[in-house]
């Protein structure tokens, strides 16, 4: 995996995976480029479906459209529904449908164009339909530049579950251009942010202190802080998803860091606070715990703490029942048998380690944070 600057005005990482070793394309502007970038990654796609919403589309869709024309590509547009609710069985049905009605065939590649939902959704289709199509992600959010994209978890949802019917697929390439991000919603942009100090902290020692030190032209999203951001964070990423493809050798689970508490707040408040802000909170009692058990130095943890603060995330426990709070983290994902598993961190940029803790231990520090 490297990074390296080709010119001016893109980086690329690559994620390896042998013969299915897929680059990351990091740039301003870069979406006025993709047209060139997917043929000359995907040389044989005659015809490329475009998976989107309608307020994405609505928003950067003629920038992709242009592009993709100047290529000699010809391009369907396919409009999902918006946010989760794209994340389904009966939507993944749809676009199977609309797909196969517009003469998609093996050649035919389909481009994500949204958030994680779009990707997630798009990313599922692509595995399924003709046994799987080429997939190129293009996202546009900060979540999914800096984490969904990148990795080939694809997933819809259950009424079960979150992400519980899914497959491993990996894009042909993934083009992140941090432009798209300035029409994002403030809300969504901040929660962004959130993986990215988790990155910081879980292996990234100089985006932390970059994080730390440049926080204010972070939030404006300067477009400069904002393409070092994304590429830092890719690369991480990459590396992780390289050597833990799938999930199963205690590499990748890293990167869900903050996310047992995490995900356990956005079930007890209804998804009424963001994903960033739930696993902001994750990280803050996942550190404190790691400073009891003494893994983590209390500097650190209050660095830490300050570094979400100034983004605009501020650790603050929502009023939830915290017994009830123990019960979904013991059905966590990582939780095996009635224990749960945390993923504690060592330091900052330093990589963590995933610890049984103690239910006493957890109650405790969930009741001394305000
Ligand atoms: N596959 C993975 O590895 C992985 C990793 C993390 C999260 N996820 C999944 O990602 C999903 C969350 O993704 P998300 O945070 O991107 O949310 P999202 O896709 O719902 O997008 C958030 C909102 O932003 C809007 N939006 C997107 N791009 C925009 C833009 N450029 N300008 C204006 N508005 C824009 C969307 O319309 C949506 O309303 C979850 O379903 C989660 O499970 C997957
Ligand atoms: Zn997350």
């Amino acid at each position: 995996m490297n990074l390296e600057d080709h010119s001016a005005s893109f980086k690329t990482i690559n994620v390896d995976l042998g013969d299915r070793t897929y680059p990351i394309y990091i740039g301003q502007g870069l979406i006025e480029r993709a047209g060139e970038m997917i043929r000359g990654k995907i040389p044989e796609a005659d015809k490329i479906a475009v998976i989107s919403t309608r307020v994405i589309n609505d928003l950067h869709g003629y920038k992709l459209k242009k592009s993709l024309e100047e290529a000699e590509i010809d391009s369907l547009l396919v409009l999902v529904k918006d946010g989760e609710e794209a994340k389904s069985w009966s939507e993944a049905g749809n676009v199977t449908g609309e797909l196969l009605e517009i003469g998609l065939d093996r050649q035919s590649a389909i481009i994500a164009f949204g958030g994680g939902t779009v990707g997630d959704l798009a990313g599922f289709v692509s595995s399924i339909l003709l046994r799987g199509l080429a997939l190129i992600q293009i996202p546009t959010t900060l979540l999914s530049q800096v984490d969904s994209s990148i990795g080939g978890k694809t997933a819809v949802n259950h009424p079960k579950g979150k992400n519980l019917i899914g497959s491993f697929y990996q894009p042909k390439l993934v083009i992140s251009d941090p432009v798209l991000l300035e029409t994002l919603p403030r809300k969504e942009f901040v929660s962004g942010l959130g993986e990215v100090v988790k990155y910081g902290v879980i292996a990234d020692l100089e985006l932390f202190e970059r994080v730390e030190n440049e926080y204010e032209k972070l939030i404006r999203q300067d477009q400069g802080i904002l393409e070092y951001v994304v590429a830092r964070c890719s690369r991480v990423k990459a590396r992780m998803v390289s050597l833990d493809e799938q999930d199963r050798r205690g590499i990748r689970v890293a990167l869900n860091y903050g996310h047992t508490v995490g995900h356990a707040l956005e079930i007890l408040t209804s998804l009424k606070i963001s994903h960033g802000e739930a696993v902001a909170i994750g990280m803050e009692i996942a550190a404190r715990i790691s400073e009891k058990l003494g893994l983590m130095k209390k500097n650190d943890v209050e660095r830490q703490s300050k570094a979400l603060e100034q983004i605009g995330l501020e650790a603050q426990l929502p009023r939830v029942d915290l017994l009830n709070m123990i019960e979904l983290m013991k059905r966590d994902k990582k939780a095996t048998g009635k224990s749960i598993n945390f993923v504690l961190p060592t330091g900052i940029g330093t990589p963590p380690v995933l610890k049984t803790v103690l239910e006493r231990l957890i109650i405790e520090t969930l009741e001394n944070i305000e």
